[in-house]
C-alpha cells in the first residue's frame, strides 16, 4: 500500500491517504502531548512503541469480537486502518479514581469505582475536550442514538477484555479513553489504545506507568511505556 499525501497532522500522529480511498495509513510520532498540546516534547522511541502496541490491543480485541479500524502494521511507525468518518467525541472507561474526575469531584486518587464509570467528552483541544452527556451529543447531531448506545456497549466491552488482560499481567488498567467512527454504515472502533491514552499502573507497587509519567515530570515514560508492553508480551 502506498504513502500517499499527507491529511492530517494530529497531535501525536500523521494521516496519510493510500492508493485505496477506503484505507489510511497511521504514522506515529515521537512526539508527546498533555493538558489539550500545552505540555509538548518528542520522545524518542515512542512513536515506534506506541504504533506496535497498538496493533497488539487491536488485534487482541479483534478477536475477543470487537470491530476495529484496524489493518495492519507496515513498518515500526505506520500502521494501514479503514477510513473512518469519526465521531468527535471521547469515550472513557475509569475503573479507579485518577485524573479530571478527582478534580471535578474532590475525590483521593485510587479508589476502586464499583460498578465502573462512563463518561462522554467533546473532542476538541481550544476548548480542552469538555465534558458531555448523550443528550449534547444528539442535539448537536455528533451521533445518532444507535450510534451512542454502540459506542457504550462497546467501550464496556473493551473493558471486560481488557481489564483481564492487564491483571493477568500484574497490571491494574485505571482508565482509558476510546474514539469511535463509521466505516460503510458500521460503526468501528478507531484512534488507537496506546499508553497515551490510558492510565495503567503496576498491580503491586501500584506505580505510574503510563502518560501521567510524561504529565507529572516522573521521567523515564517511554521505558515505562516498554515495561507495559514487555508484561503484555508486545515486545
Ligand atoms: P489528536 O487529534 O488528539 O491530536 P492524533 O495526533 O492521534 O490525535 O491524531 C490522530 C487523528 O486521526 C485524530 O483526530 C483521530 O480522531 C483521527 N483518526 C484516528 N483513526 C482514524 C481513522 N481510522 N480514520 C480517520 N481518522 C482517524
Ligand atoms: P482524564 O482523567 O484526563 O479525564 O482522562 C481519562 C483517561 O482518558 C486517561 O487515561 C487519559 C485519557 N484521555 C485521553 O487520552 N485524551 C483525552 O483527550 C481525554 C479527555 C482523556
Ligand atoms: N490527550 C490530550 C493531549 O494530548 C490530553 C492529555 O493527555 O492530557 O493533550
Amino acid at each position: 500500500m502506498d504513502k500517499g499525501t499527507l491529511i492530517t497532522t494530529g497531535k501525536a500522529k500523521s494521516l496519510y491517504e493510500t492508493n485505496d480511498s477506503d484505507y489510511l495509513i497511521l504514522h506515529y510520532r515521537d512526539d508527546t502531548s498533555a493538558f489539550d498540546g500545552k505540555k509538548v516534547e518528542s520522545l524518542e522511541g515512542k512513536g515506534s512503541i506506541n504504533n506496535r502496541f497498538n496493533a497488539f490491543i487491536m488485534e487482541f480485541l479483534e478477536k475477543e469480537g470487537i470491530p476495529t479500524h484496524f489493518e495492519r502494521l507496515l513498518s515500526n511507525t505506520d500502521s494501514l486502518v479503514k477510513k473512518l468518518e469519526m465521531v468527535p467525541v471521547e469515550c472513557v472507561i475509569r475503573n479507579v479514581t485518577a485524573g479530571s474526575i478527582c478534580k471535578r469531584l474532590g475525590l483521593e486518587e485510587g479508589k476502586d469505582l464499583d460498578p465502573s464509570t462512563f463518561e462522554f467528552f467533546y473532542k476538541d483541544d481550544e476548548l480542552g475536550d469538555p465534558m458531555i452527556n448523550d443528550y449534547h451529543i444528539r442535539s448537536f447531531g455528533w451521533a445518532t442514538q444507535d450510534q451512542i448506545d454502540k459506542m457504550q456497549e462497546l467501550t464496556f466491552a473493551v473493558n471486560r477484555s481488557l481489564q483481564k488482560l492487564f491483571s493477568d499481567s500484574g497490571m491494574i488498567l485505571v482508565d482509558y479513553k476510546l474514539e469511535f467512527g463509521s466505516y460503510k454504515g458500521d460503526l468501528l472502533l478507531g484512534d488507537e489504545f496506546t499508553p497515551d491514552g490510558c492510565r495503567v499502573w503496576d498491580s503491586e507497587t501500584r506505580e505510574k506507568l503510563d502518560k501521567d509519567r510524561f504529565r507529572q515530570n516522573l521521567g523515564d515514560v517511554v521505558e515505562s511505556y516498554e515495561i507495559i508492553a514487555k508484561k503484555l508480551g508486545v515486545i
